[in-house]
């Protein structure tokens, strides 16, 4: 019992949060590389003015541009994965190294770093998975076409998909076609390079935005079919467990609203269609967007092998006005603060139950194999006197979710992959730019301004999940 023999044990990255090097060996400036880092940078993300300003003038500190510099310490860290036993290791490919301007050939140079990378990881034993486009795409994608709002992204997708295909074709086995592809609902920028400038239009472009993904996402997986059999490709869902606030029938029925919305794109990767609640959603609401007799062929021959998804916590529903404005900090997805749940300290409630649930409910309605992509405690370090960090609370909350992914594997059936946890090595927080939110087993020397040695250092984490490795999830 327990975990199956080859399950696998790792941790994720993405290529915009970790490489800096954001002009080295031919790359261009991406969408990522153009947001300020702080308190304000969601509403940045959705302020198109804002970003159109950036993009001109470029003033300020923009944490994406050197991040943790993983482009030049990779070998380092990988080291370091190894020595805790990660045999896998996600990361994501930016989209601007390899076609800087979204056209044209590819930059031999940036295809080079990803062969160092995977050899790299080769020889340790870790096999990557990998991410094709993870929030972010070379900017001329947005200035020229506003990102996936047109379908002419969608054959310099295709291109650029089987041009990984080719080049890694003997190193990589594990695909991911976009990250969180619900996110784009929510940030079209930031997850399709989209700039919203009237807000009344933002669901139309959204959903347009998302259809058009999910194109390039059913023609990667029958290119990755076709050239790579022995390869499997999945989709990635940032994935929402939702209570009731109360027993009012109303209320579970906003829950399953809540949820049917933030999973129809995953339903037309895994399932193949468009489900009926969303078609008559989109006729009611006005939302155009041509689905022809072509395009539903493409997905329903196309779905994804597996079901890759982020979890990091739950919120609640209620309809209740009284209890409706309580929103939990940090809450994209609608719902409300849960009062009998934690926090972290940027009030991302702590549910390691909602883990298992989201586990059966995803293996429940899809009936493919999981991978846990992304779980993991955003917090505070601060290093002792000599330098140590005892990041007790983050090995808590390791240790309650791993548990719960284990009763849903041992006690429910779930057939699930693997694990890996997000910032394995400490990176630049996506929702806020900051440093200060960590997530890793390793410590990287670096602050909210940028300033730091970016000197690498083992937290006591690191030591615990390397025994958690070890004992393939029994000692916890
Ligand atoms: C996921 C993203 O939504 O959450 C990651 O795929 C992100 O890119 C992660 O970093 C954690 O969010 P944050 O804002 O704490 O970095």
């Amino acid at each position: 019992m327990g975990f199956p023999k080859n399950f696998l044990w790792g941790g994720a990255i993405a290529a915009h949060q970790a490489e800096g090097a954001y002009l080295e060996d031919g790359k261009s400036l991406s969408t990522c590389d153009v947001i300020h880092g702080g308190k304000g940078r969601i509403a940045e993300i959705l302020d198109a003015k804002a970003i159109r300003k950036n993009i001109d003038a470029g003033e300020g500190y923009f944490p994406e541009r050197v991040a943790v510099d993983f482009y030049h310490h990779y070998r380092e860290d990988i080291a370091l994965f190894a020595e805790m036993g990660f045999k896998v290791f996600r990361t994501s490919i930016s989209w601007a190294r390899i076609f800087p301007n979204g056209t044209g050939t590819p930059n031999e140079a940036g295809l080079a770093f990803y062969d160092r990378l995977f050899d790299e990881c080769k020889k340790h034993g870790i096999e990557p998975l990998v991410t094709i486009s993870h929030w972010e795409m070379p900017i001329a994608l947005t200035t020229q076409y506003n990102g996936w709002v047109s379908r002419e992204l969608i054959p310099l997708f295709e291109g650029y998909a089987k041009t990984l295909f080719a080049r890694y074709k003997d190193k990589v086995r594990y695909w991911l076609t976009f990250n969180e592809i619900n996110m784009t609902l929510h940030m079209p920028f930031m997850g399709a390079g989209v700039l919203v400038d009237d807000p009344a239009q933002k669901k139309q472009l959204a959903s347009l935005a998302a259809h058009h993904m999910l194109l390039a996402s059913a023609l990667a997986v029958k290119a990755c079919h076709a050239m790579l059999p022995k390869a499997k490709i999945g989709c990635m869902v940032a994935s929402m467990t939702a209570y009731p606030y109360s027993c009012k029938p109303e209320d579970t029925w906003e829950k399953m609203r809540l949820e049917r919305n933030n999973y129809y794109l995953t339903d037309v990767q895994a399932r193949g269609a468009y489900p009926p609640f969303i078609k008559k959603a989109f006729a009611r609401e006005h939302i155009n967007i041509d689905i022809n007799p072509e395009e539903e062929k493409l997905f329903a021959e196309n779905t994804v092998d597996f079901v890759s998804f982020s979890y990091y916590s739950s919120s609640a529903v209620s309809t209740d006005p009284a209890v409706a404005g309580d929103k939990g900090s940090g809450n994209i997805f609608g719902g409300i603060k849960n009062p009998h749940l934690k926090s972290s300290e940027w009030g991302w409630q702590i549910d390691p139950l909602g883990l298992r649930i989201a586990l059966n409910f995803l293996y429940d309605r899809y009936q493919k194999p999981l991978f846990i992509v992304e779980n993991g405690l955003g917090a505070k370090d601060v290093p002792a006197g000599d330098g140590s960090i005892h990041d007790d609370y983050r090995i808590e909350y390791l240790r309650e979710h791993i548990k719960a992914m284990k009763q849903a594997v041992e006690e429910d059936g779930v057939e699930l992959w693997g694990y890996t946890t997000w910032g394995c090595i400490d990176i630049i927080s996506a929702s806020t730019g900051e440093m200060s939110k960590r997530y890793g087993f390793i410590y990287v020397d670096k602050d909210d301004n940028g300033k730091g040695s970016l000197a690498r250092s083992r937290k006591k984490s690191f030591g615990w999940y390397k025994k958690v490795i070890e004992s393939n999830g029994e000692t916890l």
